[in-house]
């Protein structure tokens, strides 16, 4: 089995399917944020403080280009990875990309609890959260829609998934 990239929007579910994919498929599953995190020694709020979002893209590009060799692989990508330095194409060339795609109003509920460990979300109100995210989403699915496949994220089901990606 070859290397499967889980991308979509933050709080959409890729580590808990990407987990779920990995035993099914008998891979390994690596979380691209806790793989940058222990290269750095630092949290990703950590990194985002101190370092800001543009770094972190890069440290982020460089992760990925580091895993892109392995093989029966699951990846679950951040939320933003598709979108920056070219990250989608180098996947889409290199595994099987899925798009685990979900509302921005599921999304938003999702969200609301855990906005504080995403750098990107903390400090907001429901209702900017929610509207952020209508935005944001709309812009970022210009890349997420160039995944091989798209699955529903709400009820997903891992075992079409494993028919799905065991077809290719
Ligand atoms: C980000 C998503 C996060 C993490 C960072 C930035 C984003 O990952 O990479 O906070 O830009 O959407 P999750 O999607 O796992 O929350």
């Amino acid at each position: 089995m070859a290397k499967i990239f889980l991308i979509g929007y933050m709080g959409s579910g890729k580590s808990t399917a990407g987990k779920r994919l990995a035993t099914k498929l008998k891979s390994e599953f690596i979380d691209l944020d806790e793989f940058i995190e222990g290269e750095c020694g630092q949290t990703i709020p950590g990194i985002f403080e101190e370092k800001g979002e543009a770094e972190f893209r890069a440290i982020e590009h460089n992760a990925l280009k580091k895993l892109i060799a392995k093989e029966n692989t699951v990846i679950a990508c951040g939320g933003g990875t598709p979108c920056y330095y070219g990250n989608m194409e180098l996947m889409n060339n290199n595994g099987i990309t899925v798009y685990i795609k979900m509302s921005a109003d599921a999304l938003t509920s999702r969200l609301m609890n855990s906005r504080n460990k995403r750098p990107l979300l903390e400090d907001k109100t429901e209702e900017e959260l929610r509207q952020f995210i209508a935005e944001h989403l709309e812009k970022r699915e210009d890349f997420y829609h160039q995944a091989h496949y798209t699955v529903k994220g709400k009820d997903l089901d891992i075992d079409e998934l494993v028919r799905f990606v065991s077809k290719v």
